[in-house]
């Protein structure tokens, strides 16, 4: 009966009394009658009863402010969540995290990717001097390599117009948004970001490029990624096709696995490597980053890992009570757990960060999207949200409706960037305002008295008044740049890293692995020589899928 029982939890994922629970129940019993208060009260009468409000939960980092007030964020509940983290012993974790231990358990690895950003050696982390020589290799490495390649490039006969950047996942995202953000307006060449599979993109970007001016990056973690190695193989068909007989030439391979890009067909000398404890999703400090490094240059990305380090030394240092990654990970934790929240939104007033989401989307959910606890037992709260998004003003015209009067909660991030990079005030004065007005409006709503006052002279009907009622109370925290520079632009990646490291710790999950993805993969395997062969009949796969592979191959 007791096995039965624990089976039964193990698959809907429900807490045994035998299991290991990561909040102490008390505190959970006391957030959730904390949650009730707050959904009743709302968030416009902390702001009544509190003339500091503002000042108490917002925080100038450099370049970088943060607004957390109108949020649900109050002093008891960051009590409560001090105290959790006194129970879960979160700065230890913090400390295990930035010494090399082991905290990637299931794979066995650390994760010291914060290294590669410490250029200075300022000694924000305890580190083993092997680990730290590795980092510091790592660093001169790529410095060395990156100055090769740029003078390789310059010794052409044909100068690179276009660069092929193909990887996938944290093998490409954050390159993009570097790229993307930091990109100088007037920059003739240009950098093509190849990951799906789907030749449609593939065949479009080779349509746009000629062999005598194009550049092969790829670049994959492992260099076993099938949708990176068929596009890397039809590119160098291409190149081929026009007349190139050794492709490779032209094609670097950046990787944890010099073997692997070796045995692809890459010579050592355009291959450039990067630690294996850098995973996928935290390498845009590593030289993942070489196509967008060989555009913007050096000395931006140098700039870029020093805001990203002085967030460190922000995350590392700052006691938890004042910890802006620490507060932002509560909050996502007590929305997730104790509002019903299952979705959270970031909005990018700035076209430049048009990838973001894409890029803490993974982040974040491949990271904290987990079930089990770091000691196999199924988890027993709600771990990542659904992150998604986008970029301002063009969501206001479409997703904004639900967020203002859909019947979910969903706490929205919106990101600011006080001066533009081009002359048109104007447009940016309006980008700002629309912005800064959305978070007033999800904060006040507004009532049936101020839609009669405005409309009541239009003769509207009263479900037409009714329905401009908005509900307000809906949360919204808001990070302002000063500018859109490389270190602002390190420092906001970095504290969102830092935010999901202690959602991860929070939950008692490793925030490290990625089991999730494997299972499609493997599966994929199985399903394409049926594909290819035209095959459909006893699969071996549920009825739904045959079916599919029968409509497929069907003539
Ligand atoms: O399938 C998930 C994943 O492993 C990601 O974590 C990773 O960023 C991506 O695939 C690409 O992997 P690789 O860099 O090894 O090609």
């Amino acid at each position: 009966m007791r096995y039965f029982f624990r089976n039964l939890c193990n698959k809907f994922n429900m807490p045994t009394n035998t299991m290991k629970s990561s909040v102490p129940e008390h505190l959970k019993d006391s957030l959730t009658a904390l949650a009730q208060t707050d959904l009743t009260a709302g968030i416009q009468r902390k702001f009544d009863n509190d003339n500091a409000r503002v000042e108490k939960h917002s925080f100038q980092f450099r370049e970088l402010y943060f607004d957390l007030s109108k949020t649900h964020i109050s002093d008891p509940l960051v009590e409560r969540y001090l105290e959790i983290a006194e129970s879960q012993k979160i700065e230890q974790a913090r400390e295990d995290f930035l010494s090399g231990d082991l905290i990637n358990n299931t794979e066995q690895r650390s994760v010291l990717h914060t290294l590669l950003r410490d250029t200075e050696n300022q000694g924000i982390t305890m580190q083993q001097p092997v680990v730290l020589d590795q980092a510091q290799d790592a660093r001169a490495q790529f410095t060395e390599q990156y100055k090769e390649i740029e003078q390789s490039l310059a010794r052409r006969e044909t100068p690179i117009k276009d660069i092929i950047h193909v990887g996938i996942g944290g093998s490409s995202l954050g390159t993009q948004l570097l790229y993307e953000a930091l990109q100088v307006i007037g920059e003739r060449r240009r950098i093509h970001f190849i990951g799906n599979i789907d030749a449609h993109q593939l065949v479009s970007v080779l349509d746009q490029c000629d062999v005598s001016s194009t550049l092969v990056i790829g670049v994959s973690k492992t260099f076993t990624t099938a949708e990176t190695l068929q596009n890397l193989d039809s590119i160098a068909n291409w190149f081929k096709s026009n007349g190139v007989d050794k492709p490779l030439d032209n094609f670097y391979g950046v990787t944890a696995n010099p073997t692997q890009a070796n045995q692809y067909g890459l010579a050592s000398s355009n291959v450039v490597s990067f630690p294996v404890w850098v995973g996928g999703r935290y390498s845009v400090w590593s030289s993942v980053s070489l196509s967008a490094v060989l555009l913007l240059g050096k000395e931006k990305f140098d700039e870029f890992l020093e805001g990203a380090a002085e967030m460190d030394r922000h995350f590392y240092t700052a006691p938890l009570a004042k910890n802006v990654c620490f507060k932002a990970a509560m909050l996502d934790h007590y929305y997730a757990n104790h509002m019903g929240v299952g979705a959270k939104a970031i909005f990018a007033y700035d076209y430049r960060f048009r990838s973001l989401v894409d890029y803490l989307q993974q982040l974040e959910t491949e990271s904290n999207g987990k079930d089990k606890q770091r000691d196999g037992h199924p988890v027993d709260q709600k771990t990542s949200m659904v992150v998604w998004g986008g970029v301002g003003t063009d969501v206001q015209h479409s997703v904004f409706q639900m967020l203002h009067q859909g019947t979910s909660i969903i706490p929205a991030e919106f990101i600011l960037v006080k001066k533009p990079d081009h002359g048109l005030q104007e447009h940016h004065n309006e980008l700002l305002a629309n912005g800064i007005a959305q978070t007033a409006a999800l904060l006040s709503g507004q009532t049936l008295e101020t839609v009669k006052e405005l409309h009541g002279d239009e003769g509207l009907s009263d479900e037409a008044m009714k329905a401009k009622v908005f509900s307000g109370d809906r949360p919204s925290m808001t990070i302002m740049l000063d500018k859109l520079s490389p270190s602002a632009l390190g420092g906001l990646l970095a504290f969102y890293e830092h935010r999901v490291f202690f959602g991860g710790v929070l939950t008692n999950i490793n925030s490290f692995d990625q089991m999730g993805v494997e299972l499609g993969k493997r599966l994929a395997k199985k399903v394409r020589p049926l594909i290819d062969r035209g095959e459909a009949n006893d699969t071996g796969f549920d009825a739904s899928t045959e079916g599919l592979l029968k409509k497929l191959t069907e003539k």
